[in-house]
This record gives structure tokens, sequence and C-alpha cells, in this order.
């Protein structure tokens, strides 16, 4: 089944210089990008995106590192793409991301793990509602 999947790349990402590292990466495996743009959070965007972490320990500064600079936001479509995208990503905490994985490879702490994806398709509706209008969610065919 086809799904839609919502990506961040954290500021820090595009700070080092490693956006298109990063994109290039999913592409590679031939991840179809619908959406993409470079955007600065607003503190309203940034709360809603992370609601479900405001009682953690670590809500304060997560939202102060999503406003310390610009972000790319994504959309990406294709069968399993969730599954896909989060193994190629890796796991939250970049010292247990495995060696050869984006996180693996780049994140410096669980905070400044470079990248951000839903982990399931509701909440990837509705992360990607936050960020895009539906006409800003293109539909073309990808070279094979
Ligand atoms: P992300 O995929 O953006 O989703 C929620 C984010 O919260 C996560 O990546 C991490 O950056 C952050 N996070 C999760 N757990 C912790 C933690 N224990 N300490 C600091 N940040 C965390």
């Amino acid at each position: 089944m086809v799904e839609r999947e919502f990506i961040f790349l954290k500021p820090n990402t595009i700070r080092r210089g490693l956006t298109g590292e990063v994109i290039s990466r999913l592409e590679r495996r031939g991840i179809k990008i619908i959406a993409l743009k470079m955007i600065q959070f607003t503190r309203e965007q940034a709360e809603k995106l992370y609601e479900e972490h405001k009682d953690k320990p670590f809500y304060n500064e997560l939202i102060d590192f999503v406003l310390s600079g610009p972000s790319v936001v994504m959309v990406v479509e294709g069968p399993r793409v969730i599954e896909m995208v989060r193994h190629i990503i890796g796991a939250t905490d970049p010292l247990k991301a495995s060696p050869g994985s984006i996180r693996g490879e780049f994140g410096m702490s669980v905070t400044k793990n470079i990248v951000h994806a839903s982990d399931s398709p509701e909440k990837a509706e509705r992360e990607m509602k936050i960020f895009f209008s539906e006409e800003e969610i293109l539909n073309y065919r990808l070279d094979v």
C-alpha cells in the first residue's frame, strides 16, 4: 500500500552543510519526494509537531533546538515508505543507530540527531498538515 511520510532535516543539519547528503541518501534508495521546502519553524508549529512530548524533561531543549535556525521539511511517498525511511535514518539515539544509517553516521546526540520522520501513517498525515497545504504536495511519476 502506498503511504506518505513526513520528514524534516533539523537546523544543525542545514548549518553543517549536510542537507544535500541527507536528501541524496533518501533519493538513492528510490524514495520519491512529493513536497520539499526550507523554512524557519514558528513556535506554534514546533509546539504542535512535538505536542506528545510536552511533559518530557527534554521538551524545552527540543523546542529551542528546532527554532534555532531553518529546517527542511519534506513529504515522501511509496509502498512501505515509513518503514524504509526509518530504516535508512536509524535509531533516535545516534549511539544506538547502526553505523551505515544517517543518524549512525552524522548524529551527534539524541537532540542533534539530524532528521525527524513520523512513525505511523496517522502521525505522518497530522505532521505534514502542520507545514504543507494539499496544493503543495505534488503528483508526478519517477523515472526509473
Ligand atoms: P525526533 O524523531 O524528532 O522525535 C522526538 C525527538 O525528541 C527525538 O527525535 C529526539 O531529538 C528528542 N528526544 C527523544 N528522547 C530524548 C531524550 N531522552 N533526550 C533528549 N531528546 C530526546
